[in-house]
């Protein structure tokens, strides 16, 4: 069977560390191994318009934020297709059908909806839109065939839904969809790299990211104000690890190599650690610390974008591009869906070769 990747994200913003960590470098690293027959990378407006329907301009700003995040991280149209959600209306239709393999009660037992509902106080109206998501996710993933989606933790519930969908489906009509995995972060402290004031996630509302497109500047402002060890007054007092979120980012990005190169007195991350722990190291040395590392991290992210923002046209041409592709893909998939459901009338001769055989016999 072939391998093939699907995955993408919500165009209501630029990418930030939690993105990256979660399952951008992933990407660009499967990318690499060769190891993939497709990847397909999805800017998903239409999922961002279902709790943003009030607010078009904001998604279609963002669409180009979004990509050129992607390619400055690496990226490659020429090895990953990337499209746009909207411009491929076979997803409607296989969303419309899935709707049929779904009960209500299953989309509200679903974790991350609900999670979602709350943090929008979406309880009391929740858009229907909005509610059925997870079948459209289903529907963008089955689409394409994927085998695999590399993707943050959060969305484990959202692959979950959609491997019953494929079981449904196929149990129903007969061996159609493929039935996709998740790829998790290796590293599980990049599963949920908390914000930088220490709340759980990263959100643009909560002003606690760190963006890919920031300045160094603002990437060194936002390290030194970083939410640490309350209790760590001074410098040789005790600190807490846990809930620190200095050390939740070291254990996310640090690498041996940078200890030679930024902290040659430490020989490791445990070490570091533990004399944080014992008192006597100060929160201004490890944000330094954490500080080289991230700016070695996001330099070359940042020259990438520079470039890639010389030639917008350029960077529309190939989500057009991509776009057409897929949707060749996507049509091809809803062709084998109307076949299995038997709803492709036009194209089975038998069919029509059956019934005027049944009603020729009737007039005879
Ligand atoms: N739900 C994802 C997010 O919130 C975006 C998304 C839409 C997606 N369709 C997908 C991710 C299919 C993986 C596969 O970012």
């Amino acid at each position: 069977m072939k391998k093939i990747i699907l995955t993408g994200d919500r165009p209501t913003g630029r990418l930030h560390l939690g993105h990256y960590v979660g399952s951008l470098k992933r990407r660009v690293e499967l990318q690499e191994t060769g190891d993939y027959d497709k990847i397909y990378i999805m800017i998903a407006d239409a999922q961002a318009l279902t709790d943003n329907a009030d607010n078009p301009e904001k998604v279609r700003q963002n669409i180009i934020e979004v990509a050129l995040d992607y390619l400055s991280c690496g990226i490659d149209p020429a090895k990953s297709t990337l499209f746009i959600q909207s411009q491929i209306a076979e997803l409607c239709e296989l969303s419309f059908y899935y709707m049929n393999l779904v009960t209500v009660s299953r989309l509200q037992r679903n974790p991350t909806v609900k999670t979602e509902i709350k943090m929008r106080n979406f309880e009391a109206n929740i858009p229907v839109g909005f509610f059925t998501y997870p079948i459209s996710q289903a529907a963008d993933i089955t689409a394409f065939d994927a085998t695999t989606v590399p993707a943050g933790e959060d969305q484990e519930p959202m692959i979950e839904q959609t491997r019953e969908i494929v079981r449904r489906f196929n149990y129903i009509y007969g061996e159609t969809l493929v039935e996709p995995d998740i790829l998790l972060p290796t590293n599980s402290a990049c599963c949920r790299l908390p914000g930088t004031d220490g709340m759980a996630k990263m959100s643009k509302s909560l002003g606690n990211c760190i963006y890919l497109s920031d300045t160094e500047n603002e990437v060194s402002k936002r390290v030194k104000s970083m939410y640490t060890d309350p209790d760590h007054l001074r410098v040789s007092d005790p600190g807490k690890i846990e809930g620190n979120t200095v050390f939740a980012y070291l254990d996310a990005f640090c690498r041996p190599e940078h200890f030679a190169a930024y902290l040659p007195e430490y020989p490791n991350l445990d070490e570091l650690k533990a004399h944080y722990r014992r008192g006597g190291l100060g929160d201004v040395k490890v944000k330094k610390f954490l500080e080289a590392i991230l700016q070695e991290e996001l330099a070359p992210i940042r020259a990438r974008r520079k470039e890639f923002e010389q030639d917008i046209p350029a960077v529309y041409e190939i989500l057009k591009k991509g776009s057409e592709a897929a949707r060749e893909k996507a049509a091809e998939t809803l062709g084998r869906v109307r076949h299995a459901m038997r709803i492709d009338y036009f194209s089975d001769s038998e069919l029509i070769a059956e019934q005027a055989k049944n009603y020729a016999k009737g007039r005879e």
